[in-house]
């Protein structure tokens, strides 16, 4: 079945949301999904966009619209000792549409990205129960900075940013 990549428009923030909520499901944490598809559009496709990304696309089977079946979402980051990098977010292909080259295709363009705006590296994070995938990125070269750096990731929430951003009382 041919497919085709494309950058991600404003048309596409519906399917870029479902696509979100199906990798959430798969990843056992569907209700942690808030964001909106107003928030997407407006975090994606501003003045200053916060994200962005890539889709595949399949010619739609009972109609003539295509069908958005697996994106890459990702964005910019630098780090202070090598510079630029990429990092990606999600990574997702509809289960029916795997292991037909389309993940690859994703990586492959995101790689290319990767090598014109010359980063220095491709950042990512994968849960720990995730081993189909964890072994996807490690037959791919990628390193397990956990294990072999030692690195712990953490989080403030947005009351902690709340309590340490509010003066202290006198
Ligand atoms: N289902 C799953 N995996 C398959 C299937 C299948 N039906 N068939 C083959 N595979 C394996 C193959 O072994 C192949 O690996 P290899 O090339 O190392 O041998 C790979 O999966 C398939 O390669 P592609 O066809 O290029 O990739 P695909 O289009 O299947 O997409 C992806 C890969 C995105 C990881 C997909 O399997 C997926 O959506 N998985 C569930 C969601 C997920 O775990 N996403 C990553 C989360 S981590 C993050 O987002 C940073």
């Amino acid at each position: 079945m041919a497919f085709k990549l494309r950058k991600a428009e404003p048309r596409d923030v519906s399917d870029i949301l479902r696509l979100v909520k199906e990798l959430a499901k798969y990843e056992e944490m569907e209700d942690q999904v808030i964001l909106t598809e107003k928030e997407l559009l407006e975090d994606g496709f501003g003045d200053t966009p916060f994200y962005h990304c890539f889709v595949a696309e399949i010619q739609g089977e009972s109609s003539d619209d295509p069908k958005v079946v697996g994106f890459v979402m990702y964005y910019f980051t630098y780090d202070p000792w090598v510079g630029k990098q990429l990092y990606l977010e999600d990574f997702y292909v509809m289960q029916e549409y795997r292991g037909r080259g389309i993940g690859s295709e994703l990586m492959r363009h995101l790689s290319d990205l990767a090598m014109k705006t010359r980063c220095t590296g491709m950042m990512f994070v994968v849960a720990e129960n995730n081993e189909p995938s964890v072994q996807y990125y490690k037959r791919r070269g990628a390193e397990d900075l956990s294990q072999e750096e030692g690195w712990r990731l953490f989080r403030f929430d947005k009351d902690s940013l709340v309590k340490m951003g509010t003066p202290a009382e006198e």
